[in-house]
């Protein structure tokens, strides 16, 4: 019996959703901790793509109870349309419980989301456009409406006036936009409490039982490490805590009560939106890692930046999260290279230096320092053991594990749950 957290190492998109899905198969509950519907998890079984942003992917496992602390912030016109598409396909998604702590993604949000990122210009974040930041903001600030105040209607109209009073002032004095009308607000949400109404509760205390009850736990990170809004590339980040720290904070269940940590990291490394990226290559070798590895936003579509593996900043990663096993994915991407390439140290200013920094302006003078491995030819999407895996892609799996200093416990070899080299059986067990 485990509690397992799974966290992304690089700027998210790691594909998550495959590891999840694996650990889901024997898991109690899956539950997702951070982030909102500017996530997206895919996940392949057999020739089923299922594309998630804010029910966590544990949801398409029988016997999985899937839940949505207090950490994510929760659209619920996401939420209904995913449940509505779920249902259509034969998957009864019953088994999904809200916190009533998670705060509430309005049209405002997305409204201001958007005139923030048009006044930045040139400095924008290049945000998902989902009203996160905004949202995040709000419950620092202590003026967001949570789950509970929209399932009870009247406090959720009597917040929404209050609310909305003041955020149409933002919008029309400093955006000069129009402002947002109040009963068309509440005449959207009103049939949204209805649907989600059901399925609130307080998830800590569902959680902390299920625990001591010995229950499997995987708590889904969402985004990456480098993403978080403490430990990654401020300000180029999200506004939560992808860490896995942020699975303690996120559900209330406490750090003495986690027994593992994975983290996911691509063969390679990509970045959506804006911000440092030192591996990025802007050449044909990063238009091929593009189209083979069909790196396009599960959320927004958006091209991702791609690059070589940056081990700098994923031993980083695995120390900010305590990581004790690496679930290396997307290997079948770098097939037919005659050379793959492995980023060791940058420099910076000159200086050598195999740190990684969150001070952004050095991060964006970094100069990649490479270790060159030979590459592989051969396609391993059939490839089930290591020793299927050609030399030359065992040696880079091999060196990359060295590098970030901590052992490989599963290889993906394709999108479907099918193709997966499991090296550590015992660590992904639940
Ligand atoms: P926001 O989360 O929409 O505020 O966007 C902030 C930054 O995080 C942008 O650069 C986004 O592209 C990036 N981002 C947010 N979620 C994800 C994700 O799930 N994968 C990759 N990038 C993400």
């Amino acid at each position: 019996m485990s509690i397992v957290v799974v966290v992304g190492m690089q700027w998210g998109d790691e594909a998550k959703g495959k590891v999840v899905d694996y650990l889901a198969q024997d898991a109690d509950y899956v539950v997702r901790y951070n982030g909102g519907n500017n996530a997206g998890h895919t996940v392949v079984i057999g020739d089923e793509v299922f594309k998630f942003h804010t029910v966590p992917v544990g949801v398409l496992n029988e016997g999985v109870t899937a839940v949505i602390t207090d950490g994510v912030v929760f659209d619920p016109s996401v939420f209904v349309g995913e449940l509505e598409g779920l249902r259509k396909r034969g998957i009864t998604a019953d088994r999904i419980k809200i916190s009533g702590n998670a705060h509430v993604i309005m049209p405002y949000h997305r409204l201001l989301d958007r005139l923030e990122e048009e006044y930045k210009g040139n400095g924008k974040i290049g945000t998902t456009g989902r009203g996160i930041g905004p949202c995040y903001a709000d419950k620092m600030s202590r003026t967001g409406i949570r789950v509970w105040d929209l399932v009870d209607l009247d406090r959720f109209r009597a917040r929404l006036t209050q609310c909305l009073q003041q955020k149409n002032k933002i919008i029309t004095s400093v955006y000069g936009a129009d402002p947002l009308d109040e009963a068309t607000i509440y005449e959207e949400y009103a049939p949204y409490a209805e649907v989600v109404r059901p399925y609130v509760c307080d998830t800590t205390t569902v959680l902390v039982e299920a625990a001591r009850e010995c229950a499997n736990i995987v708590f889904e990170g969402a985004h990456g490490s480098l993403l978080d809004i403490d430990h990654g590339t401020y300000p180029f980040v999200t506004s939560s805590h992808c860490v896995s720290g942020g699975a303690c904070v996120g559900t209330g269940v406490g750090p003495t009560a986690i027994d593992r940590v994975i983290g996911v990291a691509k063969a390679y490394t990509t970045r959506v939106g804006a911000g440092p990226c030192p591996t990025e290559l802007k050449d044909a070798v990063g238009d091929r890692i593009r189209e083979r590895g069909r790196e396009y936003g599960t959320t927004t579509g958006r091209p991702r930046r791609c690059g070589w593996f940056d081990a700098v900043a994923v031993r980083y990663a695995a120390r900010v999260n305590g990581v004790c096993s690496i679930a290396l994915t997307l290997l079948d991407v770098l097939s037919g290279f005659d050379m793959v390439k492995i980023c060791v140290a940058y420099s910076i200013d000159g200086k050598e230096t195999t740190e990684f920094t969150t001070d952004v302006d050095a991060l964006w003078r970094a100069v990649p320092i490479y270790e060159e491995l030979p590459g592989w030819k051969e396609e391993i999407t059939d490839a089930r053991v290591f020793e299927d895996l050609p030399a030359a892609a065992r040696r880079y799996v091999d060196r990359i594990s060295k590098l970030v200093g901590v052992p490989i416990c599963l290889v993906g070899v394709g999108p479907r749950r099918d193709q997966t080299i499991v090296l550590d059986g015992e660590v992904l067990q639940m």
